[in-house]
Formats: structure tokens, sequence, C-alpha cells
């Protein structure tokens, strides 16, 4: 598979000295022209506050180091208007007038707060526009008639600004772009192209600069509109302000070019899809090339490629935040290690596959087919080959990927192969420089696309990209969980602190208000108990209170404990105590509520085994608890043991869901629950022994932080119940999440209430059960154990304790995070990245990677290693012959 990569190399580029690439902006500022290109997009130039804030920009940096440019978007939302009039002047001339009269009202009334008289700054445009629109032209939706009144938006934007600069005591000189940005004809540019999606000429002689210069020291243009040869305005399309900015930053060898916009910069992922994204600090062009095609939509592609071929380092800027130093692209970033920088997502790509049976060495195959693509005016993205079938990708932000033009493309192919295009697609890709060099971090990444069908793979041929092509719903979500184990696994390397910023979370205020953790404050107690490690401590009034925050949610009528989560007995008399039941899945764990809890009521108990023997489920029918089936077998093959019963069966709801692959129990690869196409023959077998299903229960995966899922999970068990009739209790089971970062947000609990009381007045007629395990106890447990050695090897540092993966296997088994922290020294500063390691004989025995601990972390030191309280001892093990851990109880 290769990536068809995009024209990135110019001849300018071997001219650019080594000594101008690794110098910081500011020196370069003294070997270049002093020029400073700042641009401002719609949202920045939309109110009257962000003007000032363009023109105190605009005033430092002349003031800082020289001339500066201001180049402008239109105001927000003017352009999607002028394309609806575009739309409008088409065939309906009342709506026209009305659509261009609400558009100069709205200048008019932006240009009133800017106290701007707009008919006498830009009642030409006005006019223009009017003539415009009843434009002979608009009949046939010339593209030229186009793309002069595409251009108006960014006319009338700069004339009011400059207008209001001057107002404000600011010298600031409007020029119009056109005069300096020439359109340039690319070979096999389409009509449409050559007009609305423009390439410009890059001019980069001193006599230019020098001529540009004797127009002022202060100016401020448009962004998005140039001329052709023929001295006719033609629009740069989408993204085309940050393009003209760019063209403009090579075209006067700038020091800077800015680009002020409503997000502080790049992230290492979207952040509205993943929080926990980072702020690229530093990139270089070409690995911000790659994110910025793969996805990312704070910079235009485009605009990359003039400022890499002449070295101007692009800074992205947040109006809203300039205390943030946002993204520098330039070249001083390229030396940095391999590392994933960014992983990031395109909807709405089109696959297109074609079949040929006599490819197979076929000269001038591609050749035809390609010339296909070029006649219909399509790029091609992605392309994978095989014997007798060649499958490409076309990305719908490079190419008009209309239904007209498929079908007319699939008419021209169909002479040379079969071709089926499959749609709709998402591309997901890892961004980085040494790609390749990575595959070894990346086996969790690639199991969780293993799940999914993966139409297409490709790695760039620059080593800068790792591309899987997904249908569209299967990428839903998957962001979040790729962008945890990139850092997970050290494939992307967020401890540099050079290159990774803070987290959008963090810069957002979103990063959670947590209480203060119960251990935090309970230092001394902690380390007096540390004697025997390693040794988990469980803090009681933690459980106490999540008990009674899931007591308070209404909708639900019962509540059972897991406790394979934890099953020590003081856990289990405090969750009965506060009016939990418990729910068993093992005779081992039936006979050890019986012993824990004196008086223990058999109803309080479920039995809700997966694959038990036989003589399991006799001895829960001898202690009279709840047994829940999951399958027919043990019906059809024990009869005479659920005779007369009322039982609960288990539904596979045909999905699963959770923190990791291994937690997921729904769906054909679990082995959990009946599905419900075989409800029938349950029923029939349950008849046979006269057992009635008085329950039904599904428990989807563990971890789980999406309120939305339970909602769904009981509306399917609720349909069912009412084709069973015998149904008297629904019991959604556990899964609730718990926060395992320091900045991760608290479970919803609220928004898991709304979503079981939706459910609950829906099918008022069902008791309401839940069965959660986790979320009672993981955050009161800790892990304390004793640091044994500290040791670096080829640049690796590791801290060895006392507690490996037999005392928690969480981390080796999925990828878990816990954070870990020197109690020992609470108050020393984090030092160097270090892993915590264990005295397991498995490389896997790591239970945190790249930790900064303090420097001063020694042999005897007490670590904590949080939340823990869940599948921590319950899961441990004498592995290696090494005991198991201790247990400690607090309860104050
Ligand atoms: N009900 C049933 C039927 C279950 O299988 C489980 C957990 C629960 C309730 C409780 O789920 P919780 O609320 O704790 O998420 N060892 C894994 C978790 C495995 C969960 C197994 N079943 C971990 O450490 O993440």
């Amino acid at each position: 598979m290769l990536r068809v990569q995009h024209a990135l190399l110019s001849p300018m580029e071997s001219l650019v000295s080594a000594s101008t690439a690794v110098v910081p902006p500011n020196a370069v500022a003294n070997s270049r022209s002093a020029w400073s290109v700042l641009k401002f997009g719609g949202t920045s130039v939309s109110k009257r506050s962000r003007w000032d804030t363009i023109g105190r920009l605009a005033m430092a940096r002349q003031a800082e180091s020289g001339p500066v440019l201001v180049v402008v978007s239109a105001i927000s939302g003017v352009t999607n208007a002028l394309l609806a009039i575009i739309d409008a002047a088409q065939r309906d001339a009342d709506k026209t007038a009305a659509l261009v009269s609400a558009l100069c009202e709205t200048h008019r009334e932006f240009a009133a707060t800017l106290q701007i008289d707009a008919d006498g700054v830009i009642g030409h445009r006005f006019a223009e526009l009017r003539a415009l629109s009843g434009d002979a032209r608009a009949t046939c939706a010339d593209v030229g008639w186009q793309a002069e009144l595409q251009a108006l938006g960014e006319l009338m934007s700069s004339a009011l600004g400059e207008a209001y600069l001057n107002q404000q005591g600011i010298p600031i000189r409007w020029i119009d772009a056109r005069q300096h940005m020439r359109a340039i004809v690319l070979p096999n540019t389409t009509e449409w192209a050559a007009r609305l999606s423009v390439n410009c000429h890059i001019d980069t002689s001193p006599d230019y600069r020098a001529a540009f210069a004797e127009q002022g020291a202060l100016l401020i243009t448009q962004g998005f509109i140039a001329r052709d040869e023929a001295e006719r305005t033609c629009i740069l399309g989408r993204g085309g302000s940050d393009t003209s900015a760019a063209y403009f930053g090579a075209r006067l060898q700038a020091a800077r070019v800015e680009i002020w916009t409503d997000v502080p910069g790049m992230f290492s992922a979207n952040p509205r899809e993943v929080p926990q994204a980072r702020l690229l600090s530093r990139l270089d062009y070409e690995e911000a090339q790659e994110i910025a095609t793969t996805g990312a939509k704070v910079l235009h592609p485009r605009c990359i490629g003039p400022c890499r071929e002449s070295r101007v380092p692009l800074w992205i800027r947040d109006t809203e935040r300039p205390e943030l130093a946002g993204t520098l692209i330039d070249a001083s970033a390229a030396d940095a290690a391999p590392g994933v920088k960014a992983i990031s997502t395109r909807k709405g790509i089109v696959l297109v596959s074609m079949e040929s049976i006599g490819m197979w060495q076929q000269v001038g195959f591609l050749a035809d087919v390609f010339a296909i693509f070029r006649a219909h005016g399509l790029s091609v993205d992605l392309i994978g080959s095989a014997e007798s079938n060649v499958t490409v990708s076309l990305d719908p932000s490079e190419n008009l990927v209309s239904s007209n033009v498929i079908d007319a493309l699939c008419a021209d192919l169909a002479a040379f192969c079969r071709v089926k295009v499959i749609v709709p697609c998402a591309s997901i890709t890892l961004v980085g420089r040494g790609m390749r060099s990575l595959l070894h971090k990346l086996s969790d990444v690639m199991a969780v696309f293993g799940r999914e069908r993966v139409h297409l793979i490709s790695q760039s041929s620059n080593d800068l990209n790792l591309t899987f092509v997904v249908d569209e719903a299967a990428a839903e979500g998957l962001l979040p969980k790729l962008h945890e184990l990139l850092i997970a696994s050290g494939a992307m390397p967020v401890d540099e602190a050079a290159v990774f910023g803070p987290s959008w979370r963090q810069i957002s205020g979103q990063a959670a208000a947590r209480a203060a953790c119960w251990w935090q404050s309970r230092q001394t107690a902690l380390l007096s108990l540390a004697t025997g490690t390693p040794r988990y401590v469980y803090h009681l009034p933690t459980a106490r209170a999540r008990a009674q925050a899931l007591a308070a949610v209404e909708a639900v009528d019962r509540r059972f404990y897991a406790i394979k989560a934890n099953p020590h007995p003081a856990l289990l008399r405090t969750l009965v105590d506060a009016g939990f039941g418990l729910e068993c899945v093992s005779e081992g764990e039936l006979r050890h509520v019986f012993a824990s809890v004196p008086g223990l009521d058999p109803v309080r108990v479920l039995f809700t085994p997966s694959f038990a023997a036989r003589q399991e489920y006799a001895e829960a029918r001898a202690l009279g608890v709840r047994i829940t089936l999951d399958s027919v077998y043990p019906l059809q093959m024990w009869p005479a043991l659920f005779r007369g019963l009322d039982l609960q069966l288990r539904i596979d709801p045909g999905f699963g869901s959770g923190h990791h692959e291994k937690v997921r129990t729904g769906g054909k690869g679990a082995k959990f629950g009946l599905p419900a196409t075989r409800l029938a023959e349950f029923l029939a077998a349950a008849d046979v022994v006269a057992a009635r299903v008085v329950g039904l229960h599904a428990h989807i995966g563990s971890g789980v932080t999406d309120a939305a899922h339970w909602r769904t999970v009981y509306s399917q068990l609720a349909g069912l119940a009412e084709q069973i009739g015998t149904v008297e209790s629904i019991d959604v089971g556990g899964g609730l999440g718990v926060p395992y970062e320091p900045d991760a947000p608290d479970f919803d609990l609220q928004a898991y209430g709304r979503a079981l009381a939706e459910v609950k007045a829906a099918w008022p007629q069902y008791e309401l059960w839940i069965e959660p395990g986790r979320y009672l106890v993981a955050e009161a447990g800790v892990l304390l154990t004793r640091v044994t050695q500290c040791v670096d090897k080829l640049g690796v540092r590791r801290i060895g304790v006392d507690a490996g993966m037999n005392a928690l296997i969480r981390p080796a088994l999925y990828g878990a995070y816990h954070e870990i922290v020197n109690l020992s020294r609470l108050e020393d500063a984090p030092g160097a990245p270090a892993d915590v390691v264990g005295p397991i004989c498995e490389s896997g025995d790591v239970l945190g990677r790249r930790r900064r601990l303090p420097a001063s972390t020694q042999e005897g030191d007490v670590l904590l290693i949080a939340t823990t309280g869940a599948y921590g001892a319950a899961m441990a093990s004498t592995y290696n012959l090494r005991a198991l851990p201790a247990e400690e109880l607090l309860d104050d």
C-alpha cells in the first residue's frame, strides 16, 4: 500500500540555507525582512473587542519587529450568506433581494457597533452586491460571477476594519489583495477550480518586497481573494484566508506568519472528541502538513506549503487566549525523536474499488484508470493494490465528490474494470515522524482496529503517517480510546515538554475539580501501615459515600454489589449495611458472602455465573439465592436442578462496551448471554420444568462512562419482557466507570440517574435493578508498595517496587492507568520520567510508564498506587511464588 503524496518539495527548498532552518523565529526576524503577517479569521473579526485585539497586536508586533500586514476573513457567516445568494440568484429574484438586504443589514449593524457609518465606508460594495445579484451571468451560475460575489465578504470586512482602527488612532492602510495575489493555472485545472479554488504565484524577488514596502508599514488586506492573468477576480476556496496569509508571508520573506483563530493551536487529536488531547507546541512543516491534511480543521493544509518553501515560521494563536504560546510550525522541530504527534479522522471518504481479472502485469492499466479520475477532476488520496484489484480513496475536502460525479466516474471506469464504491467511510490517521520505527509500540492500537472492518491500510512513503480506512459508523467514538492507547504504549511521547503542551481539558478549565482523594490527607497513617508491603488499604468511608450516592438514584429499586470487584468481608458488611444485596458468580463467592455477613437473607443474593459447573447451580439452589442463566444448556441438560424455580435470564443485547476489549461482555465475540433470537427456545425449555423467567438481566461491560448505554440496555430488555409476560424485574448490570487519571472527570451520576429515570418512566411495571462493583470500591482502595531498586538502562529509568503484576494485574492485562505517587516524598518536585516495574519475571510487569516521580526517589520509599480498590487484590495471584498482598482497613 502506498499513499500518494501531494507535491511538497519545491526548488526553493534546496536554496534554503541550513542555518536559517534551525534558528528560532525571533532570530530569523533579524536575518530577513522584518514583516509580520497576522491573519484573523471570521470569528476574530466579528466583534468590536476583537478588532481592539487586532489593533493591539498589530501595534505590538510593529514595535517589536517591524512592518505588519494584517490579513482578514469575512465576518462570521458572511461567506455562507453569499453562497446562499449565489444559490437563490439562479432561480428566485425575490428571495435573492431579501438575502442581499439582510446581508447589507448585517454589515450595517456590525458597523454600528464600531461606530462607523457603513454606507459611507462600504456603500459602493453594497451597490456591487446588488448589481451582481441581478447579473445575467447568474442564470448559468457562471464561475467568474460566483467569484466576484464571494470576494465581497473580505472586501467589506477589511474596509470596516481599516475605518475602525483609523478611528482608534491606528494608522493602518487598506490595500487590495488582488494587486498581489496572482492566480496560476496548474495543468488539469477545471474551469471551476480556475476561478473558485486557485493557487497563487509566489514572487520572492527583492524588487517585489521593496515595492510592497512602499505602501506603508502597517497594512490591512483581504484573505481569500486573488486575480488571474486576465485581471479577473478569483478566490482561493475554503481555508483561503490562511493560504493568503501564507502566500504573503512567503512573498515578503516574513519573520513570521501568525494565524489568529478561535482555538489555541493544533492538538494531538480533535479536542472536542478527546478532551485529553494535548496542545502541540512545536511541529515541523511536514508533520503539520500531515495533521492538517488528515483531518485537523484548525489550519487549511494548503497554507503550510508556501511557508514551508520559504522557511517562514507559522504560528497558530488563539484570539481569546493570547497568553498561550499556541503552535509554532517551523523547521527547527524536525530533529525530534520519532513519535506519534497526532491522531485524526476524516469522514465522508469515498472508496473506489476496481476489480480487473486480467490486470496482473497488464501494461497501462493504472494509467488508463487514473486518466479517468483526472478527466473527472478527482485527485486520489490513498491507494491499495493487489493482483486484480486497485482500491483508491477520494477525500471530499480535496474533491467535489457529489453522487453525480461518482456515478459518471463509475460509468467511465466500467469500460476497464468492475467498480465498487464503498461509502461512507472514515479514515483514521496516526501522524508523526518515523512511523515505521514505531510499529512495535502499536500493538494495542492494532488490536482496536482488529475488531473493525478495515477496508484499507496505508502508510505514507514519507514515513509520516499510517492510515486506516473503516466504515464511518465504526470510527464513531474510537478516537479517545486510541489516543489513550498511544500514550500508554509510549508511541505518543507526551512527556516531551517542548512538543506536547497542556491538554485541552486543562486549557479550557474543564480539568475536573475533583474533591481531594482521601489518601492525600492521610500520609502519616498510610506510611505507618506500610510495614509489610505490598499492602492494599481500603477506606470504608469512601465506599459508604459511593453507596449513598448510588442509593440516591431514585429510579433504581434494588441494588446489588458485584463482589468480584473486592470481596473483603468488611466491605461486604459495609455495603450490606448501606442497603446493597450481593451479586456472586461462583460457589466460592456464595459461601464467602454467607460466611462474611452473618444473617444474610438469601433473597439479597444473586448468582450470575458464567459457564459454571452443574454442582455450583445445585449449591445455589440449596442456598435459596436467585439464579441467573445465560444459555439454554443448563435447562436442557440438568432440568431437575431448575424445576419450579423463579429464574433470571441474562440476555446478550448484541453489543458490548467498556474500557477494554477484555471487559466487554456483549456481542458475538463474548461468551455471555442468550441472544434474543433464542428466547423462544429458552422459554420452551423453562416451561418443561415449570420454571418462570421473572427477571431479565444484561451486563454489557465494565468501565462505561456514557449513561446512554444503560438506557439502551433497559429498553431492549423491556421490549423482550413484554413478550415474556412473567417478568417482574430488569437488571441492567454494573459497569459504571471511575476516574483513573488525575484530571479525568467523575462518573456522571446525574446523567446515569436521568437515563434510568427515562426508561423507568416508560416501563414502570418492572423493578429496576443494578449490580455495580467498581464504582463502589475502586476509589476506596490504594496499593502501598516499597521501592526496591532504581536502575538506569540505556536511557530508560526504572523504579523497582515490591508489588508486581502478581499484586495488581490491571496495567499488564488491560494497559490500565493507575496514578502513582511517592508517599514518602509527596512534597518533592517531579523528576524525569521513569517506568515503575515489579519483581515478576515478565516484561509486561510494568505498573506505570514514564511517570514523573521525584528525582530523589530511592530504595525504601513507599509508593502509593491509587484507585486500586476494585479488581486489585481480587485479581492478585502468587505467580513466581510471591505472597499475596496484605489488606488493611481505615475507617476514619
Ligand atoms: N455484573 C456482572 C454480571 C459482571 O460480570 C460484572 C463485572 C459486574 C456486574 C460489575 O461490573 P463493574 O461495575 O465492576 O464494572 N477485571 C476488570 C473488570 C471485569 C468486570 C467483570 N464483570 C477490570 O479490572 O477492569
